[in-house]
């Protein structure tokens, strides 16, 4: 029986999991490792509200369980040592450099991982996947363990995480399913028999399922696939309903009515973001290529370019709306986060809109409830597309939101966060220059009140 975990990475998916997992096993002690000081700093912090990840229910469940059986640690060598489980959920990047580049998933943290595991371990481990890998990591990884270790044996186990950002501990308390892979050996099935054990203290038995290490690895990246296939697939008839004068609501409505098809995931947006859906497909496209499935990558990777088409979209439509020039315009901003509910801004719509406009001169504004300022600068610098004295020109970042709309010539909705909808829309109009332009990338706003008041709005996939 399992007494003692050590999950190393303590980001979105290793502080929340493993918060979930002490809180429903109180005879497990759970003890998460980084690298990241200041990270393991916020998490241990005595003020919940610095938690380094914001996501409704986390700090009540950091509450319960930190201090009884959940420990946030940096001292890395001596979780992994005193583990008989060890969760590696370390992030995989796409690749920003060699082979790849720009495609594959990295695995150097992994590899990372792997090797301080296979040099410290005294005793047999079971390792649990719950990064998300390329199909056979397991193999690389056991070929490290078993080539670098101390002799001691390893059992490995792929168990992909499912939860989404904003909604983690709600995913995580009731689960569509969970996936746990391994091998078909006896002590492959007792590995997974061990994890098994682990969720049923609160996952009803049906809903986890064990499988083999390669489906267990190719499901995570099939799921995310699907999932963003959905998304760019209304958002590229969001385009056509704008040509042809048909509402990607009402067309949203009645295909998701179809019991086959499902309303889940096929809201028209700017585009998606985050830190999982590009990167996956990347990685699923550059695996599809390197197996010489040439019509398999493509095919993916259109989900991609269609994702990119969709913000540069919004952007441009921005410009041209504006009479063709935004040049020292200012435009205000309503959310940075890649969805509601987070502070997370990996891969967000915002950030590639704001970039677009920035180039135009535009004078950016930006609002959001949860992102910090200098996350906010970071994101635009990251991207490397001209002076830190242009982007600092360019782009503000206002903690009252009222001050960013003041002189705007337009707003645009780049997070669906539910505050907006309730904001003094009379008061907007007034402090805005006119014509006041709202586009709304997230069809959030009610565009019948907002015109009736005076706005001229344009809205995703409606006239
Ligand atoms: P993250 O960047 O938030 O966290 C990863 C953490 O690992 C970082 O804090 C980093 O400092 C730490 N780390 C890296 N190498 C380390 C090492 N050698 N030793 C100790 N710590 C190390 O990433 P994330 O969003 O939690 O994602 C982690 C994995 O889970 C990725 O593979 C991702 O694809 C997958 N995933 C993410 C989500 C999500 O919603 N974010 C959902 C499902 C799966
Ligand atoms: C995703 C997967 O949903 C989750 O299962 C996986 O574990 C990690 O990746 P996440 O990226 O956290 O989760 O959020 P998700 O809710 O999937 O949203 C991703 C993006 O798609 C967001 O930008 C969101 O705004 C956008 N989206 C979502 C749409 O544009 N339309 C939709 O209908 C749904």
């Amino acid at each position: 029986m399992i007494e003692n975990i050590c999950c190393i990475g303590a980001g979105y998916v290793g502080g929340p999991t493993m918060a979930v997992i002490a809180l429903k096993n109180p005879h497990i002690k759970v003890t998460v490792v980084d690298l990241n000081v200041q990270r393991i700093k916020d998490w241990n912090d005595s003020d919940l509200h610095k938690l380094p990840i914001y996501e409704p229910g986390l700090s009540e469940v950091v509450e319960k369980a930190r201090g009884r059986n959940l420990f946030f640690s940096t001292d890395v060598d001596k979780a992994i040592d005193e583990a008989q489980m060890i969760f590696i959920s370390v992030n995989t990047p796409t690749k920003t450099y060699g082979v790849g580049k720009g495609m594959a998933a990295d695995l150097k943290y992994i590899e990372l991982c792997a090797r301080q595991i296979a040099m410290v371990s005294q005793t047999n481990k079971i390792i649990v996947e719950k990064s998300t890998l390329p199909v056979r990591t397991a193999e690389t990884i056991q070929n490290i363990l078993d080539n670098t270790g101390n002799g001691v044996s390893f059992q490995i186990l792929s168990n992909p995480e499912f939860l989404a950002e904003g909604t983690a501990i709600a995913d995580l308390e009731s689960p569509d399913r969970i996936l746990i892979g391994g091998n078909e050996t006896p002590e492959g099935q007792m590995a997974i028999q061990s994890l098994v054990d682990i969720y049923s203290s609160w996952v009803p038995k049906d809903k986890i399922i064990t499988t083999s290490l390669w489906s267990s690895e190719l499901s995570k990246l099939t799921a995310n696939a699907f999932l963003a296939q959905r998304i760019s697939s209304i958002n590229s008839l969001s385009e056509l309903c704008e040509a042809t004068g048909a509402n990607i609501v009402e067309v949203s409505k009645a295909v998701g009515m179809d019991s086959r098809i499902g309303s889940k995931f096929i809201q028209a947006s700017v585009g998606f973001g985050g830190s999982c859906f590009q990167k996956d497909i990347l990685n699923l496209v550059y695996i599809s290529k390197s197996l010489g499935l040439e019509e398999v990558a493509s095919y993916w990777e259109q989900v991609i370019i269609m994702n990119n088409h969709q913000r540069t979209r919004f952007a441009t439509n921005i410009i041209k709306t504006l009479y063709n020039t935004v040049s020292g315009k200012k435009i205000a901003f309503l959310g940075w986060a890649f969805k509601k509910d987070t502070n997370d801004t990996r891969e967000s719509a915002a950030i590639y809109v704001a970039d677009q406009l920035i180039e135009e001169n535009a004078n950016v504004s930006v609002y959001d409830p949860r992102v910090s300022e200098p996350q906010i600068r970071y994101d635009v610098k990251y991207l490397n597309s001209r002076s830190e004295e242009k982007n600092s020109k360019h782009l503000k970042v206002e903690p009252d939101p009222y001050k960013a709309f003041e002189d705007s010539h337009a707003i645009a909705v780049l997070t669906e966060w539910d505050e907006f909808r309730d904001y003094d829309w009379e008061r907007i109009y007034k402090s805005m220059l006119k014509p006041a332009f709202v586009f709304d990338g997230r069809n959030i706003l009610d565009s019948s009140k907002l015109k009736a008041i005076g706005f001229k709005i344009k809205s995703i996939g409606k006239v």
